[in-house]
């Protein structure tokens, strides 16, 4: 059964943006709404993280050439060049190292601010790049769930993607090679149906004690 989608792009509660989310793999052949873009990563950029870390970056692509080398980097993913836009979902934890302050809340004052960055940074400092950028992608993820969600609840469609060669899209992308790529994200307005949420029962999947 096919389920009736809201038409408008108005506003969708939270929890009609759940229920109406699918992943979908064509889009209507417009261009973005640029303040809708904005709008859906700094709503993105809303999620909790770690110490308020926020691990995430964006790299915004709308540009066809660079969708066909994305798309090529990404086993041929047809939906790479389909999209009018396409995120690039990561995360720099060595960006957040190197301006480690800006994560702390102005509230906390000069001292405090200073005392919890040297903590923070000293906890990692016995990490390797690769073992705090795992860290760091974890935070991304959750950001990924909003993005989706925040992307339905405005009135568009994606899908998360991690079929691609993360090298290949960090030499594209001109990403540091430290970046965690948690996820490319086609976005735009639906042109197919896409498929009804096939999902665990919940008694299959929760326990209440
Ligand atoms: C982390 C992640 C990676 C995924 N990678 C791909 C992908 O590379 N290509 C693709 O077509 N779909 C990809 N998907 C979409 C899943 O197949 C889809 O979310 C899942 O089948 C559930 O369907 P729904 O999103 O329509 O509810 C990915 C989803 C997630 C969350």
């Amino acid at each position: 059964m096919t389920q009736t989608l809201p038409e408008t792009t108005t506003t969708l509660d939270v929890k009609t943006a759940m229920e109406t989310r699918r992943s979908i793999r064509r889009f209507v052949q417009e261009p973005m709404d640029q303040a809708d873009l904005r709008e859906i990563l700094r709503l993105t950029s809303l999620a909790p993280s770690a110490n308020n870390v926020q691990t995430w970056r964006f790299a915004v692509v709308q540009n066809k050439d660079l969708q066909a080398r994305l798309q090529e980097a990404s086993y041929n993913q047809q939906q790479v060049t389909n999209a009018p836009a396409v995120i690039v979902l990561y995360s720099d934890m060595e960006d957040v190292l190197a301006n480690v302050r800006e994560i702390f809340h102005p509230g906390m004052g000069e001292e405090q601010i200073n005392q919890r960055a040297a903590n923070f940074a000293k906890g990692f400092e016995s990490q390797s790049v690769q073992e705090r950028a795992a860290w760091a992608n974890a935070q991304a993820n959750i950001a990924l769930g909003y993005l989706l969600l925040a992307a339905r609840g405005l009135g568009y469609d994606t899908v998360p993607m991690l079929g691609f060669e993360p090298a290949k899209v960090r030499e594209i992308l001109g990403l540091p090679a430290h970046a965690e790529i948690a996820a490319i994200v086609p976005v735009g307005k639906r042109a197919e149906e896409g498929f009804e949420h096939h999902r665990h029962n919940l008694d299959r999947i929760a326990k209440f004690y």
